[in-house]
């Protein structure tokens, strides 16, 4: 986040003051603030792949139009829904656009001046698990993860990993849940009971009342791309 007001109302320090009676108060800026300095150092760039994707154009227009309209519905109403920790669950086969989806709803809450931190699950548990050694970088790392406005974990239950590292995601996921912070996850494991294998029930169940859930069918679509 740059260092001026995204409101334009205070002089960048996120304080406003009354001249009249001499006092500061917080500028509307402020809870952005601390909320980007809490998401320091997580991932929070779209990657390059989805960085132009648009609702207006292919491959968006060209995915399910409910499960479309259910996207644009929650992303042009990204503040109101990450207030109440709502999220989004995409769920289908390889290459029906997920990910393309997710990131959608990545920008559209980046774009708001809100917080994000975006990781592949296997990239995310890689994080967790290089940090345990140093104590307090991995409770800061675990904070930073629970305090973010949204968190978006793409590829869920792609990688099959050891309790230790599930028993974090799992804190993670009900640190979120407590907090009523919103989660988007894109998962290619249609059925309910493998992804509960790969990732704990508990886990599950919670994303489950977190997230509306939202189907994709459909060919891989990056097989087109071979044959056009
Ligand atoms: N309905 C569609 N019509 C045309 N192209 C599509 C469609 N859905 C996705 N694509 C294209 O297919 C490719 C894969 O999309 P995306 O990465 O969103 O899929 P995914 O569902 O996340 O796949 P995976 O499960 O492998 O992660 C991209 O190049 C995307 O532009
Ligand atoms: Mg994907
Ligand atoms: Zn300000």
């Amino acid at each position: 986040m740059s260092d001026g007001c995204a409101f334009d109302l205070c002089d960048g320090s996120g304080f406003r003051y009354d001249l009249a009676s001499n006092t500061a108060f917080d500028c509307r800026c402020r809870a952005q603030r601390v909320a980007h300095a809490k998401a320091r150092n997580l991932s929070a760039v779209i990657p390059r792949r989805y960085r132009d994707v648009s609702f207006d154009r292919p491959p968006v227009t060209d995915i399910e139009p409910r499960i479309v309209t259910a996207t644009r519905r929650f992303a042009s109403a990204i503040d109101d829904q990450l207030d109440h920790g709502r999220g989004l669950w995409f769920m289908g086969p390889v290459g029906t656009g997920k990910t393309t989806l997710a990131m959608l709803v990545s920008k559209a809450a980046s774009d708001a001046g809100r917080s994000v931190a975006i990781y592949s699950l296997p990239r995310l548990l890689n994080e967790i698990r290089d940090t345990h050694r140093a104590e307090r970088s991995h409770v800061d790392l675990l904070d930073r993860l629970t305090a973010v406005d949204l968190l978006h974990i793409d590829d869920v239950g792609a990688q099959r990993t050891t309790d230790w590292v599930l028993e974090e995601l799992y804190s993670i996921v009900n640190g979120r849940y407590e907090d009523q912070r919103s989660v988007v996850i894109t998962t290619n494991i249609l059925d309910r009971d493998e992804l509960c294998a790969q990732i704990t029930a508990r886990t599950v169940s919670r994303l489950t009342e977190m997230c509306d859930e939202l189907p994709l069918v459909g060919h891989d679509h990056r097989m087109d791309l071979r044959t056009a």
